[in-house]
């Protein structure tokens, strides 16, 4: 029986520190299971463990915590980047028996990646993962599962159980990539709300924490008319994303960076339902001497950090005076 569950997704673009978060959290040995509801190695997940770095794409960090990791059915699964990271985790002593994929994920072809690379990465700034034309076939109805592929069955990677106890859901992308609630069509081919966690068979009343993970200021990887190129000539963010190593985990691109949009993390926090929200990065700004945020439509600065952190707690209170806002990343805290 399902005991309760976490969420833990992105607030803005991706790329907000939620592996640092779910990492963390599974690391408390608190959770039975760490599952991903959606999407595939178009993420990049950064995971520090015993002062080493690792990065995957996929795999659910619980298997970092020899905690069952589940890739649900949600989620698209390219086999032979699937084994490369399996490799790579047992090459680095992680018991990969602990990773199971849905039988109902999908698989990414080649003929997806060939599209997506053709058609639109240059269009769209899409990772070329494969992500949108497997999507795409899935609500076709032409898809293959994974159930239909032998050697998943034969290695034992098909998940026959149930979820189980205390379950960790990690998202993958951000807010603002979700294909409803982003900038259409730049976003990906997936839910990444919280809600679609339920879709690995969690009711959603079993949602106890929903922790939404942001940045002290805003990235984008990939194409979007939202983040002009121009965002590079200003000398300030650009000593951001030079401070923040704002470069993709997936794809190397460098990110563009902007100031924090209030508004946008106020809407994205509210509408998703979050019992607490964690800001990461507030050390960058520090380092570079820089507070400024979007609010209201206009550009707003601050004397010092401790400013900028009380006026932010205090906009994302005001509709939602339960929320917990946690600078920094303390699970201890949560
Ligand atoms: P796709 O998911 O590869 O189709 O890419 C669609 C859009 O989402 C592009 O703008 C990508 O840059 C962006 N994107 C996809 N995954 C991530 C991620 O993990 N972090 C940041 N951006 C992402
Ligand atoms: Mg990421």
């Amino acid at each position: 029986m399902i005991k309760d569950a976490t969420v833990v997704f992105g607030l803005a673009w991706g790329d907000e520190g939620k592996g640092k978060i779910t990492s963390r959290l599974s690391s408390a040995g608190q959770y039975d299971m760490v599952c991903r509801w959606a999407g595939g190695n178009n993420a990049g997940h950064t995971i520090y463990k015993d002062g080493k770095k690792y990065k995957t794409h996929l795999i659910p960090s619980g298997v970092f915590h020899n905690t069952k990791s589940i890739i649900g059915p949600g989620c698209v699964v390219h086999l032979e980047s699937f084994f490369k990271e399996i490799f790579y985790l047992k090459e680095n002593g992680f018991n990969t028996n602990l990773v199971k994929i849905s039988p109902k994920a999908h698989i990414v072809l080649d003929k997806h990646i060939e599209i997506d690379k053709t058609r639109l990465s240059g269009k769209l700034g899409t990772t070329s993962r494969g992500i949108a034309p497997c999507y795409a076939e899935k609500a076709g109805r032409t898809g293959v599962q994974a159930k239909d592929i032998p050697i998943l069955h034969k290695s034992g990677f098909i998940w026959d159980e149930k979820l189980e106890g205390r379950i960790l859901c990690e998202g993958a992308q951000g807010f603002w990539l979700d294909q409803d609630a982003g900038n259409y069509p730049y976003v990906t081919s997936s839910t990444t709300l919280p809600y679609g966690a339920c879709s690995l068979g969690i009711p959603p009343q079993k949602l106890q924490k929903i922790i939404g993970v942001a940045k002290i200021y805003d990235t984008r990887s990939g194409n979007d008319p939202d983040f002009p190129e121009s965002l590079f000539e200003i000398s300030d963010l650009q000593k951001i994303g030079k401070e923040g190593n704002e470069f993709g985990v997936t794809t190397g691109r460098k990110r563009k960076c902007n100031y924090l949009n209030l508004d946008k993390l106020q809407y994205a926090t509210e509408t998703s339902g979050c019992t607490h929200i964690i800001i990461n990065k507030v050390d960058i700004l520090e380092a570079v001497n820089i507070f400024k945020l979007f609010h209201n439509d206009s550009l707003i600065e601050f004397q010092n950090m401790k400013q900028m952190k009380q006026y932010i707690e205090t906009a994302l209170k005001t509709n939602l005076p339960e929320l917990r806002v946690i600078f920094s990343n303390h699970p201890e805290q949560i």
